[in-house]
């Protein structure tokens, strides 16, 4: 095969969802229909039972877990899908945001009793921030849900993406009777069915199709050409160009756990989601057909083996044909790698691969050389854009808490920021080290880890701070003259770049009013 056709073979996505919504179940069903996996129970969530507390051993868990559904590869219909698992946790948010830059589109789950949750929103955001298509997956329709249009409306309003429903609910929870699927012009009607694949539809010919009426009492019939003419009104037809550039998402409906309305959306799927594209480098633009192989890594998953320091990078082909055994280009290192043992992920099993192809995830076994936003090329010096960090919301200030081992605590910060557990930020008065999480569970590995793999102790005591702000300005003597201004709330982050750690939210807007010239980012990358 060409290297173009393998390219047009393959579809790269991430599902999201706020926890709970239905993530797992979905990916679990999709992974059924795919013939990845021959029973329901096979995918393990990874979330962490916060109703106990959760200690190491949970976080341990969850990592072991999300280790084995990080990539899901499968076959369907003469493609290849791969689906990257982001976890459900909102502690590990910066996690789904870094997975995120590695997808061609995402599937987003939303619940049809809680409509559009907090989770959600902060999702869509990263996604509208790199116009990513979004596919809407309205699940739960067994449940008393939301009347569809309040939720179409709903997702409209805070998601900021305009919707178009390709299938249409018949009744909802005890009264659901089936979904019209607008896209294939054919009606499936629901029976509650937890393993096996339900793939009979009444095939019709549009709406006013008499047949409808052999399958659905008279009210229920009335109400769904009403419906459905409305949202004929309402919505415009799918401009699948909106789509690919994020502007319009296409909105299914469906019940995961009943496997109901899974095959149309897949197969809607396959039909509408981007192949690899182009990416943009801070060089160039990169196409997936070119013959050279370059590839960035979004994740590290360290720690699989407690007695060696070996960790996995997960890197995503860009570009070209990846061969197991040669030599890449490590930019940042400024020097060649040899990757002999790398792996791909099929369903749940990890194997030795010997090619990869743009759009597709392989592991690469890591001593320490490889960090989050590394990029791997034939040569080219061409950096990726870099993997933005988002401002943490709790802080710790670092104190070593053994002078003898100085060293490791400082490898070991090192190499944990590497692989994005959290985020270190030097303050340049006194060389006070902060480090900043998305949750409290992030601390806890941090000093487990610290002990554990690096025999460093440390101490995390809370700091009062709201918000890094990394800072920029059109004039540099204006910025030079704001960090001798407050150079005891300036620090650096590990790339070196310039943050404001605001002490509150109140005082962050009075130094902004204060310092109209300066730029304050809530991203690192601006
Ligand atoms: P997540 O990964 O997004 O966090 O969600 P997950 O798939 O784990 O689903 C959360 C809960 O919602 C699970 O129930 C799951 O069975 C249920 N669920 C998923 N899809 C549907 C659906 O279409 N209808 C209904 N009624 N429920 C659905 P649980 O009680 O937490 O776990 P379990 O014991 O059922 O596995």
């Amino acid at each position: 095969m060409t290297l173009e056709q393998e390219i047009k073979k393959r579809r790269t996505f991430g599902i999201i969802a706020h926890p709970d919504a239905g993530k797992t179940t979905l990916t679990e069903k999709l992974l059924l229909f795919g013939g990845a996996i021959q029973t329901a129970g096979a995918v393990k969530s990874n979330k962490i039972d916060m109703g106990t507390r959760s200690d190491w051993m949970d976080i341990e868990k969850q990592r072991g877990i999300s280790v084995a559904t990080s990539v899901m590869g499968f076959e369907y219909k003469d493609l290849k899908i791969n689906i990257l698992d982001t976890p459900g946790h909102e502690d590990f948010a910066e996690d789904t945001y870094r997975t995120l830059t590695a997808v061609d589109s995402v599937i987003m789950v939303i619940d049809c009793v809680k409509g559009v949750e907090q989770q959600t929103e902060k999702l869509m955001a990263v996604c509208r921030m790199r116009n990513t298509p979004v596919i809407c997956f309205i699940n739960k329709l067994d449940r008393e849900g939301r009347d569809a249009f309040d939720l179409l409306d709903e997702i409209e309003e805070k998601l900021g993406i305009k919707v178009r429903p390709m299938s249409w609910p018949i009744g909802m929870g005890k009264s659901l009777r089936g979904v019209y699927n607008m896209y294939e012009n054919n009606l499936n009607l629901y029976e509650p069915n937890k393993t096996k694949k339900v793939t009979d539809v009444v095939e019709i010919k549009g709406i006013n199709d008499p047949e409808i009426e052999k399958h659905l009492p008279e009210s229920a019939v009335a109400t769904l050409r009403e419906e459905v003419e409305l949202v004929n009104g309402v919505y415009d037809e799918l401009d699948v160009d909106a789509y690919k550039n994020g502007d319009v998402a296409p909105v299914f409906f469906g019940s995961a756990v009943n496997n109901f309305g899974i095959r149309e959306l897949l197969d809607c799927f396959i039909d509408l989601a981007p192949a690899p594209k182009a990416r943009e480098t801070e060089e160039r633009k990169i196409e997936p057909t070119e013959s050279k192989f370059t590839g960035f890594i979004f994740k590290i998953h360290a720690n699989m083996d407690p007695k060696h320091r070996n960790r996995i990078a997960f890197a995503r082909v860009c570009s070209g044909r990846f061969l197991r055994g040669s030599n890449y280009f490590h930019v940042r290192q400024n020097k060649n790698f040899r990757f002999s043992n790398a792996t791909a992920f099929m369903a749940q099993q990890k194997e030795t691969i010997d090619e990869a192809f743009p759009g597709d995830i392989v592991g690469l076994y890591d001593t320490g050389n490889l960090k989050i936003g590394d990029t791997l090329t034939e040569g080219e010096k061409g950096l990726y854009k870099g993997i933005p960090s988002f401002s943490p919301e709790l802080f710790k200030e670092v104190t070593n808490l053994d002078a003898m081992k100085s060293k490791q605590l400082e490898k070991g910060l090192d190499q944990l920021m590497d692989e994005g557990v959290a985020q270190l930020f030097t303050y340049e008065m006194g060389s006070r080290k902060v480090v900043g999480t998305v949750g409290a569970l992030q601390f806890e590995v941090l000093q487990h880890r610290l002990l554990n793999e690096y025999n460093a102790k440390a101490r995390f005591d809370s700091v009062n701070i709201y918000k890094a702000c990394w800072i920029s300005a059109a004039d540099s003597d204006k910025l030079d003259a704001f960090v001798k201004d407050k150079y005891r709330h300036i620090a650096k982050d590990k790339e070196g770049k310039l943050v404001f750690m605001a002490e509150s939210k109140a005082w962050l807007q009075m130094v902004q009013e204060n310092f109209p010239d300066i730029d304050f980012h809530y991203i690192s990358e601006f």
